[in-house]
């Protein structure tokens, strides 16, 4: 049956028993494919942003504030600075921070043993990413993971230094290596002050290349006394 466009869809109801619907399509020179097709064409829109939505979000996670990403931590004054012989853990001179899975060593200026002098303590200072404040003392921070297998290192008050309880990999209070099966010694983030004195450590930015020193690269002097166990 032709249909009239000539006529409302009201009066194409009334005269024809229904079909208001096609009637109103006919008016507008619109098709039921043409229809079809553009609901279909609509669809695929929307399930095209919500793909490419969750791919983005899949790829740029909102890390704000979360490991991963610049965690700002405590005032510097909460990170009392010690000599290297003389740290205790969260007290002076090494403090764990979970949320940033990392130890803040913060070592006084004259109180750190170096190996090194001049412009090759330097170099080595900067490749291991120490950080020299403006009252000269030095800060570092370092990842909690062992890098032989990745257990977690506590930090030992009787040995000061890291001993890992896995398989023993030992490292000194800047995470250098010392002994034991770890190819590297401890990995480390980039960390910084905000201008409010906060220390900021970038967990999403570890570096993994700090090798087991040598004469020519080893840092600081390795500890006299023996962990216990
Ligand atoms: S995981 Fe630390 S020594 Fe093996």
């Amino acid at each position: 049956m032709s249909i009239d466009t000539n006529r409302t869809p009201q009066e194409y109801e009334v005269l024809s028993g229904g079909g208001a619907e096609s009637a109103q399509m006919a008016r507008r020179g619109i098709t039921r494919r043409q229809v079809l097709r553009r609901a279909v064409t609509l669809g695929l829109g929307v399930v095209g942003i919500e793909g490419t939505y969750m791919a983005l979000t899949m790829l740029y996670p909102n890390l704000a504030g979360q490991f991963g990403s610049v965690i700002t931590l405590s005032n510097k004054s909460k990170y009392q600075s010690a000599a290297q012989k003389q740290v205790l853990i969260d007290q002076r001179g090494i403090f764990y921070e979970p949320s940033a899975k990392t130890y803040i060593m913060h070592l006084t200026k004259d109180g750190a043993d170096f190996a090194l002098q001049g412009q090759t303590l330097q170099n080595n200072l900067d490749a291991s990413n120490w950080l020299q404040d403006q009252d000269g003392t030095y800060w570092l921070s370092l990842y909690q993971v062992c890098v032989h297998l990745g257990c977690k290192v506590p930090f030992r008050d009787d040995c000061v230094s890291f001993k890992c309880p896995c398989h023993g990999s030992h490292y000194n209070v800047d995470g250098e290596y010392l002994d034991g099966p770890a190819p590297r010694s401890l990995d480390r983030f980039t960390m910084s002050f905000d201008g409010s004195g906060n220390v900021q450590v970038n967990t999403g930015k570890l570096n993994q290349h700090i090798q087991r020193p040598d004469a020519q690269t080893r840092i600081l002097v390795p500890p006299t006394v023996q962990c216990s166990a």
